[in-house]
């Protein structure tokens, strides 16, 4: 069965000229924290702890890996892609001869949620489809208690 997406709430996080300034912004939506990002003319909204430990992603480079913007956890370096919230890794097929390392999709793995602008002011929707994606994990008390003893 397909999932329908939800009317969600806009969030307000701030006016555009003060978030372009800032480049990362932090925000606590709906019990949700969630990290704004403005990069090369684009804003992007992702969950703010990595998938992979929990890691803040607020002091990540961003690079263009294969054709996308990642985002580059500081902690263990995992890519997420900064529109979609993919996970990429770089691997090689055994059965290619030669094997030739190529970057592989893990599939969406980090939640990115929806940014729009009215009248000079940034909304953010939070997107809760698919109803499980792995950051969620750090977003719930227990992932809040691992990323404390971490
Ligand atoms: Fe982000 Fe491990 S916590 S790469």
């Amino acid at each position: 069965m397909e999932e329908k997406e939800e009317p969600g709430r806009l969030h307000f996080v701030g006016k555009k000229d003060e978030l372009i300034k800032a480049k990362r912004s932090f925000r606590t939506l709906e019990g949700r924290d969630v990290l704004i990002i403005y990069h090369q003319g684009v804003f992007y909204a992702m969950d703010c702890y990595c998938y992979h430990a929990g890691g803040t992603l607020e002091n990540g480079d961003i690079e263009e890996i294969n054709g996308k913007l990642c985002i580059i956890c500081p902690k263990h370096k995992y890519k997420i892609t900064l529109a979609e919230g993919e996970g990429l890794y770089r691997g090689r097929n055994p059965q290619e001869k030669p094997p030739v390392f190529r970057w592989y999709s893990k599939g969406i793995k980090q939640r990115v949620h929806t940014v729009t602008e009215q009248n000079g002011e940034i909304f953010v929707k939070l997107v809760m489809i698919p109803n499980k994606v792995d950051s969620d994990y750090y977003q719930g008390e227990k992932g809040k208690v691992e990323r404390a003893k971490a």
